[in-house]
């Protein structure tokens, strides 16, 4: 069978590992609260699936255009942001083109990248884990046709800050599209933070993507949303599949919007609980970069398989990026306890000399 070779070569997709029924999933960066019944109810009403949805659904796009400032058009949604990744750079990048993103960030780039035809530059991130824009600007040639940014980055849970990303788009050719991967934007409590809100008709080059699935609690749904030029979104809705993003996805996403102020206060509280166990985890001597997304950073290096295996065995499924660190999600606060508890003796099993231990 002659398949693309580098498909073929891709590895699939790797999840989050599933817990055991003793276990807590801290492995995904999922939401760890129960829907709201008001979310649930709003479901049940969407009872109509013998019918195809509305394809661009355009009564969820009304209200975040309406949320945002924007028109219509400038607002698409997709079965997740995943999805919207995945048109916006069929859209703009193929074979001999080039994206830019920097390394580590969210696993899904590369293979989404290769699938595209283009191919992936990674730019290291900073000693501090945060993007270096600088080193990622000047890694832009001519052949560069996207560029992705995320903050705070999956996962090492760091910002770019407004000014970092303003003096970053100074450098960045106008015809050049940035993607503003925001998925957990609503866990930053960093006044500092780039906030792609702010930004919305300041550069004809960039789209801001946002998703349902982290603080909204919705990521079985699969429903996420992008905003920037109308431009640039109908080529990214030329290249989606047609009727992805499901009514009942819609439905639950725009009851989410009517709760918004219940659903920023478990937010709210699920930043409280990471800043907090950040904190602990200073006291205990770890280097962890400050968190601003709903999980944290454990820099553990070639150790990285053993400790994930530590916290395995006290219940803990984290997410283990070998030879690089551990992403942690924040979840329930027994599963913070129990991180906490196991941190404190792991941490003096690693030489002094280790990345985790150096304090930055
Ligand atoms: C940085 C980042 N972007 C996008 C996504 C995709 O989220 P979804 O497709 O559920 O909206 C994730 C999910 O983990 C993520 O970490």
């Amino acid at each position: 069978m002659r398949l693309r070779p580098e498909i073929v070569a891709l590895p699939a997709y790797a999840q989050g590992k599933s817990a055991a029924a003793d276990a807590y999933k801290l492995s995904s960066n999922e939401n760890p609260f129960d829907p709201l019944p008001g979310v649930v109810q709003a479901m049940q009403t969407a009872t109509d699936f013998n019918r195809y949805p509305d394809a661009s659904a355009r009564a969820l796009r009304e209200a975040l255009a309406a949320r945002f400032g924007v028109s219509v058009d400038e607002v698409h949604i997709g079965s997740g942001s995943v999805a919207l990744i995945s048109q916006l750079l069929l859209a703009a990048a193929g074979p001999g083109d080039e994206v830019v993103y920097a390394w580590r960030s969210f696993e899904a780039y590369p293979s989404l990248v290769t699938v595209s035809g283009a191919t992936s530059i990674t730019v290291p991130n900073r000693p501090d884990f945060g993007h270096d824009l600088p080193a990622m600007a000047a890694a832009i040639t001519d052949r560069t046709r996207v560029v992705i940014v995320c903050t705070p980055n999956n996962p090492t849970s760091t910002i770019v800050t407004a000014e970092e990303f303003d003096a970053f788009m100074a450098e960045v050719p106008r015809d050049l599209l940035v993607i503003l991967d925001e998925a957990y934007v609503e866990f930053v409590t960093d006044p500092r933070a780039v906030n792609g809100k702010t930004l919305l008709g300041k550069y004809p080059n960039l789209v801001i993507l946002r998703t349902f699935s982290k603080a909204y609690g919705l990521a079985g749904l699969r429903v996420g949303y992008a905003i920037g030029p109308a431009s640039i979104l109908n080529a990214a809705r030329s290249t989606a599949i047609p009727l992805s993003v499901t009514a009942v996805a819609s439905v639950a996403a725009l009851a989410s919007l009517e709760a918004e102020p219940e659903l920023l206060a478990r937010v709210a509280q699920l930043a409280e609980r990471r800043d907090a166990a950040w904190r602990s985890l200073r006291v205990q001597g770890w280097n962890v970069p400050r968190p601003q997304g709903n999980f944290l950073w454990l820099p553990t290096g070639t150790q990285t398989i053993e400790v994930a295996e530590k916290l395995g065995e006290a219940g803990l499924v984290v997410r283990p990026f070998p030879p690089d660190g551990i992403r942690v999600s924040i979840g329930e606060e027994e599963a913070v306890e129990i991180l906490l508890r196991n941190t404190a003796e792991i941490v003096r099993t690693l030489p002094t000399s280790h990345l985790a231990r150096q304090l930055g």
